[in-house]
């Protein structure tokens, strides 16, 4: 591996974890106030993340651009790889293939579903306290509905598989003791993400997260 190629590899590495598995979890804790405190609680957990200091500073240099890197250079490596090197074990090879194939689903995922909530945003066409409704037209359309399921599972497969490999590839797991544990953990970790953005996504069905709907239109009347 050529000396430039290692640094890249391990920038890509270290951003997975700082900051972009901390978001992907404090992004399912804020959908998940959906389903605790229904349409206000929603509406108070965004009215609290955007009301924090330098917000922009962190959505541009805390998300955006490690998601850009992380996502670009992760489909080069996809693009690149033997997906069967044979090197592993037959679960963790198939764990390797996933954590390529899940990559390259997040990336279409997220594009599209940054495109149609943030960036409405941005472009004044939806206000942060419309958000709620949003995601209602979303989640009621059945087509994006299942592009929402299969995007989220596998973005928490590749966070958690993620970070069991990040583990490996740092040292910190090194035996096959330390390393069976750390993949039960984890296992863990993506059901209860899972969970929680699931239940989230269902919760936004619900009528109570419907007014000021007709403002999303625009993006389901296609689909739905
Ligand atoms: C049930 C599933 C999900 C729902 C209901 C949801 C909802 C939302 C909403 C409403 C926003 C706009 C936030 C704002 O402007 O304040 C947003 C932004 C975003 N979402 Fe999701 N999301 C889901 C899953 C995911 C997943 C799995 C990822 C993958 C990492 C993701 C990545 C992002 C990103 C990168 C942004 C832009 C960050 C920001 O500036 O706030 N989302 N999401």
């Amino acid at each position: 591996m050529k000396g430039n190629s290692f640094y890249s590899r391990k920038i890509h590495s270290l951003l997975g974890v700082i900051p972009l598995s901390l978001f992907i979890v404090e992004h399912a804790l804020t959908n998940f106030a959906a389903v605790e405190g229904g349409p206000q609680g929603f509406k108070d957990a965004v009215a609290f993340l955007n009301g924090l200091p330098l917000v922009t500073f962190l959505e541009i240099f805390g998300i955006f651009l490690p998601l850009l890197f992380h996502g670009v250079y992760g489909l080069y490596i996809a693009y690149q790889s033997n997906l069967n090197t044979g090197q592993f074990s037959y679960g963790r090879n198939w764990a390797f293939a996933l954590q390529r194939i899940s990559g390259v689903i997040t990336f279409i995922f997220v594009f599209w579903h940054v495109y149609q909530t943030r960036f409405q945003v941005a472009l004044g066409n939806v206000t942060h306290e419309q958000l709620g409704s949003s995601m209602h037209d979303i989640a009621n359309s059945p087509f994006f509905f299942t592009f929402y399921v299969i995007g989220v599972i596998a973005a928490t497969f590749h966070f958690a598989n993620g970070m069991w490999a990040f583990l490996v590839s740092w040292g910190i797991t090194v035996g096959p003791r330390a390393q069976r544990i750390s993949s039960y953990i984890w296992m863990v970790v993506f059901v209860i993400v899972s969970a929680m953005f699931l239940l989230s996504l269902n919760a936004f069905r619900g009528d109570e997260f419907k007014e000021a709907a007709a403002a999303l239109d625009v993006f389901t009347h296609t689909a739905a």
